[in-house]
């Protein structure tokens, strides 16, 4: 029997995380980065009875997203769940959020500029602005777009009648427990469990000597999450090694000043963004990236991404090897590797900015190398 083809239908090849964006009708913001979350312009949000604006970045692949929340002063969100995980860093302001299951298990803990905390997967939550004059602003980075395009059926993802009690099952402690610090055994890496952190700009690092540039690292596991974060810092006249992963880390600059570099094997050029506190991006999956601080202070930033240690997605989402060498498989670039214009533009940046280049104390070799005229690189030279 011979089966006449039809046309295929128009409405096919739908993304359902970007119909629902366009239905909530708010600013939508993409690119490479946002130059400042403080100052990204929100519009009124009818569903949370708050304002907002949508953050989609290329790198993020639209497997996770962000939006930007502003409470009013004095005022609350509307109550909401949510099948997707989210995670919260606060720009700006002060306030509380209280979440409940449908046990009836209530909590509610306060937040301040620089705090960054989960919700427990599918937990009823409103968040309040403890003050009577300023707005507060956070950041949310959440797995809604993986969730929605899977499952596309947005209204099940906000109604679900489940409580998740593997993630959040009443306990009195679970936003004011200091949880537990974990050392991997192949790296210095420092892994913390907890679902508060009341400052992160603020927090006592560890050392993470893998990546070079006097860095100090901690990452956090939150409320049983594959979305997870982590901390970093590195000092004046430094610049880290590059490396690569996957889509969706959202990095957050707290301080300092300085730009990072992302590329591609393919392509010879680099992408650049500069950076000040409240910058924001998202190295696109697998392009290296390296951050440079070209500033009088330490450089400290919060990435909220894929990549739990104790949550495996997939490969391409989760961060093997990021500070192994990626000429024995890993995939990070050794300073003695990087391509020479490298190190020759941050000279030139810092010199620029009247700070002193430090990489010596690091790596001796490093100045040396840049000016020899025949570079092993891991790419042609230009
Ligand atoms: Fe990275």
């Amino acid at each position: 029997m011979e089966t006449q083809a039809v046309p295929l239908p128009q409405e096919w090849g739908r993304s359902a995380y970007r119909s629902f964006l366009q239905r909530e009708g708010l600013p939508l913001i993409g690119g490479l980065a946002v130059d400042d979350l403080k100052r990204v312009e929100v519009a009124s949000w009818p569903r949370l009875d708050a304002r907002g604006a949508y953050i989609q970045l290329t790198g993020a692949e639209d497997t996770d997203g962000a939006y930007v929340l502003e409470v009013p002063s004095g005022g609350a969100t509307t109550a909401e769940q949510h099948l997707f995980e989210e995670v919260f860093f606060v720009v700006g302001g002060r306030g509380s959020t209280e979440i409940w299951n449908r046990a009836g298990a209530r909590r509610s803990f306060e937040w301040q500029t620089g705090s960054l905390f989960a919700i427990p997967l599918n937990t009823f939550h409103r968040l309040h602005n403890g003050s009577g004059r300023e707005p507060a602003r956070l950041l949310a980075v959440t797995t809604a777009p993986l969730l929605m395009n899977l499952l596309h059926n947005v209204e099940f993802i906000f109604a679900c009648p489940a409580d998740f009690t593997d993630r959040f099952n009443g306990e009195d402690d679970y936003f004011s427990q200091p949880g537990t610090l974990y050392a991997r055994p192949d790296s210095s890496q420092k892994i913390w469990e907890t679902n508060f952190v009341a400052d992160v700009a603020r927090l006592r690092l560890h050392d993470w000597a893998e990546r070079g540039g006097g860095g100090k690292h901690v990452k956090f596991e939150l409320a049983n999450n594959a979305l997870v974060a982590h901390a970093s810092e590195f000092q004046v006249g430094t610049y880290k090694k590059a490396h690569r992963h996957g889509p969706g880390a959202h990095v957050v600059i707290l301080e300092g000043q300085g730009y990072s570099l992302m590329w591609t094997d393919q392509h010879k050029t680099f992408d650049e963004v500069s950076w000040k506190p409240g910058t924001m991006f998202v190295p696109p999956g697998l392009w290296w990236h390296q951050h440079f601080n070209t500033g009088s202070t330490p450089a400290r930033y919060l990435a909220i991404r894929w990549g739990s240690t104790k949550w495996k997605v997939t490969r391409y989402f989760d961060h093997q090897g990021i500070d192994k060498n990626a000429k024995e498989g890993g995939n990070q670039i050794e300073y003695a590797d990087q391509d020479p214009r490298i190190h020759r533009r941050f000279v030139e940046r810092c010199k620029a900015n009247g700070v002193q280049v430090k990489m010596d104390e690091f790596v001796p070799s490093v100045i040396a190398r840049s000016a020899a005229t025949k570079w092993r690189s891991h790419r042609e030279a230009p």
